[in-house]
């Protein structure tokens, strides 16, 4: 038995279960309480004094009340006397205001890296982080973990590895990705689209893809999320031009909003493929949707020694 208490917060507790099975315990129970107002009371109900604890929490949305869950849980633990806290934040919100884009705005990714250091976060885990730059703007350590061995895996397992098949970035951003997916998959063929989105509208558009090896009959799109949708119906639309009619959709993180699991049921990929990083409730799945889950991955992270 691992000397360690892992709690979790409420925006996923299936996935910390997961991961607490995974690791052999039990999690750890909280008392929460919300006022009349909305404001949240938290209590540990366990005994932590000297204790290494994990908390997980991805911060999706309502990201604003799940960060400030987190902070309360964190500083709940440390004043209870815990030796350490590694906060699980699967998703890590706000990741895409990583710098100012345009005159005036703020960097809203440095005010939680700030805040997140200062209620005593320890060390971070997270998944696909939308930059690359994320660890090392943290002072603490942060585990990048990614979700791309368990799309190989399922790749491997529907046996999509042919020469009639590619992986394509809907973006120019996730080329990096995918070129670390090619090689996970011998080289698989690799393409990326060319898009552009409206910072005011967000309205996405595309004309061009550009493919190493000519087009395939098969295409794998991954992302880092899918919010809107916006951006792979763009995409599937494009390869439909381009004659591509087999597709389907690999990403990390189901973010969903608005009305984004109708526009990918009616798009022209045949699957979704996403993991657990966010609990998606029953209201929100729809018949493509199939979900990978990370806990073993999380767990196996979580026992790695970092201090
Ligand atoms: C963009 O850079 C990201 O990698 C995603 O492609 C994007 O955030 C997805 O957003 P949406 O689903 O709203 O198009």
């Amino acid at each position: 038995m691992i000397s360690m208490k892992i709690f979790s917060g409420t925006s996923n507790r299936p996935l910390a279960e997961k991961i607490a099975k995974a690791l052999n315990l039990n999690l750890s129970e909280i008392e929460l309480h919300i006022f009349p107002d909305g404001e949240k009371r938290v209590r540990i109900l366990d005994k932590v004094v000297d204790q290494h604890t994990v908390v997980v929490q991805p911060t999706s949305t309502p990201a604003d009340q799940n960060y400030m869950e987190l902070f309360f849980i964190v500083d709940a633990l440390k004043r209870s006397g815990a030796k350490s806290v590694t906060a699980v934040v699967p998703y890590l919100g706000y990741q895409r205001q990583d710098h100012i884009f345009r005159e005036g705005e703020g960097v809203s990714l440095e005010v939680v890296r700030r805040t997140l250091e200062a209620v005593g976060v320890n060390r971070l885990i997270g998944f696909d982080f939308h930059t690359i730059r994320v660890p090392e703007l943290f002072k603490i350590p942060v585990s990048h973990l990614t979700a791309l061995p368990l799309f190989t895996e399922k790749i491997k397992k529907e046996r999509w590895t042919g020469d009639d098949t590619m992986l394509i970035a809907p973006d120019k951003g996730g080329i990096r990705r995918i070129k670390i997916l090619s090689d996970m998959l011998n080289g698989m063929p690799y393409g990326s689209i060319n898009k552009s989105r409206d910072l005011a509208t967000g309205e996405v558009t595309a004309e061009k893809i550009d493919v190493e090896k000519g087009i395939k009959k098969r295409a794998l799109i991954v992302d880092d999320l899918i919010s809107s949708g916006g951006t792979i119906v763009t995409a599937t639309n494009l390869l439909l031009k381009k004659g591509v009619h087999d597709i389907y959709v690999f990403t990390t993180h189901p973010v969903f909003s608005d009305a984004a699991c109708e526009v990918l049921q009616k798009s022209a990929a045949h699957k979704v493929y996403a993991t657990d990083t966010i609990y998606v409730p029953p209201q929100k799945e729809f018949r493509k949707l199939r979900t990978l889950s990370v806990a073993r991955m999380v767990a196996k992270e979580i026992k790695t020694p970092w201090i």
